[in-house]
């Protein structure tokens, strides 16, 4: 029963069948060693433009490449040449990271436009093409992120199965499944009823779901009902690694621990900007980290002046003052 167990992408094993998903703006080094920490074997980075991989400036920074203690951790890369797609998928792995993800889903108006992410699902002769220059390119797991079609169209759900079926023959490792057409966006629930289908039709691939996982307790009860292999977090991480030490605990059969007090998440809002400060300089890491104060606000009872108050915060010191207004108490251990 493996599958109970953990989850297998290719040669990794994870010892849990979840992991944290690729989310551009949010899934730095950061926000994925964070994660890690919690008890998330695995991340993968923000989607990365191949062509933007392959000019030699790009991966000679800091911020795009993996870092000594993240390991495993996968690269995402977006395009829709597969020469261009192979080669940055060598420079990465290069670079150390352990996995390929090929997003075939962005829904992005400007990234449709161009025939990349999800308009690709239209196209299974390009994913197809892809994934084998790819897979002969790289030794190390190649993943794909799917959405469930581009619309609910017949044509569009015979592109969807097309592209897994052919997929799989032409040696994809697992599929990263999102439960919502490219063109329902964010719109409606996940369907995951369509993700259980994918597993019912290959019972031998590894289909993890993707999409409204905010609740440790619901994720896993979802994962047992639909026989997927596992799922990943996307936005219920933002501002919330704690999700993570829950997921796990639930998993692993121990009780789950109190939701953190507000002394708790103090520590780790300043742990969290101190792991943005190590990768940017001030004034960029700070707006950067305003998007995560936002989301880390939502667990305190007066978010709405924590808000105002922190949004306002332009320095590191008026950040960590803020926090400490805020955020007083006594700190207990994650
Ligand atoms: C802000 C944001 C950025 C995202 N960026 C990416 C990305 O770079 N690559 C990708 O495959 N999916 C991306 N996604 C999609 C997520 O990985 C995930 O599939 C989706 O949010 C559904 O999961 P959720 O409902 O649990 O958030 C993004 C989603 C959000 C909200």
């Amino acid at each position: 029963m493996e599958r109970l167990l953990g989850l297998k992408l290719g040669n990794l094993r994870l010892d849990v069948p979840f992991f944290q998903a690729s989310l551009s703006g949010y899934s730095d080094y950061a926000m994925r060693t964070l994660a890690r920490r919690f008890g998330c074997p695995f991340a993968l980075t923000d989607v990365m433009l191949a062509k933007s991989v392959a000019h030699p400036q790009v991966l000679a920074k800091a911020c795009f490449r993996p870092g000594p203690d993240e390991h495993p951790v996968g690269a995402q890369i977006l395009g829709k040449t597969p020469a261009t797609m192979a080669k940055a998928a060598r420079d990465l792995v290069a670079a150390g990271y352990d996995a390929i993800d090929l997003n075939f889903a962005c829904p992005a108006p400007k990234v449709l436009r161009r025939g990349r992410g999800g308009a690709l699902l239209n196209c299974p002769d390009t994913v197809i093409e892809i994934l084998k220059a790819v897979r002969d390119s790289v030794p190390c797991p190649v993943l794909m992120k799917l959405r469930i079609g581009t619309n609910r169209t017949a044509q569009a759900q015979e592109n969807f199965w097309e592209i897994v079926t052919r997929s799989l023959e032409h040696g994809v490792d697992a599929f990263v499944i999102h439960g919502r057409t490219v063109a329902e966006r964010f719109r409606g629930k996940a369907d995951w009823d369509a993700l259980a289908a994918v597993k019912a039709r290959f019972p031998h691939a590894t289909v993890i779901g993707s999409g409204d996982i905010f609740d440790p307790a619901a994720a896993v009860e979802l994962l047992k009902r639909t026989g997927l292999d596992g799922f990943v977090v996307a936005r219920g991480a933002i501002g919330n690694p704690w999700i993570f030490r829950d997921l796990r605990c639930l998993w692993e059969g121990r009780p789950m621990p109190p939701p953190p007090d507000l002394a708790e998440q103090r520590l780790i809002m300043l742990e969290h900007l101190d792991r943005v400060l190590q990768g940017y300089p001030e004034k960029v890491g700070i707006s950067y980290f305003r998007k995560f104060m936002m989301y880390y606000s939502r667990r305190h009872p007066q978010r709405k002046q924590v808000v105002v108050s922190l949004i306002g915060a332009k320095t590191r010191a008026e950040v960590e003052a803020g926090i400490d207004t805020w955020y007083n108490g006594e700190a207990r251990h994650a």
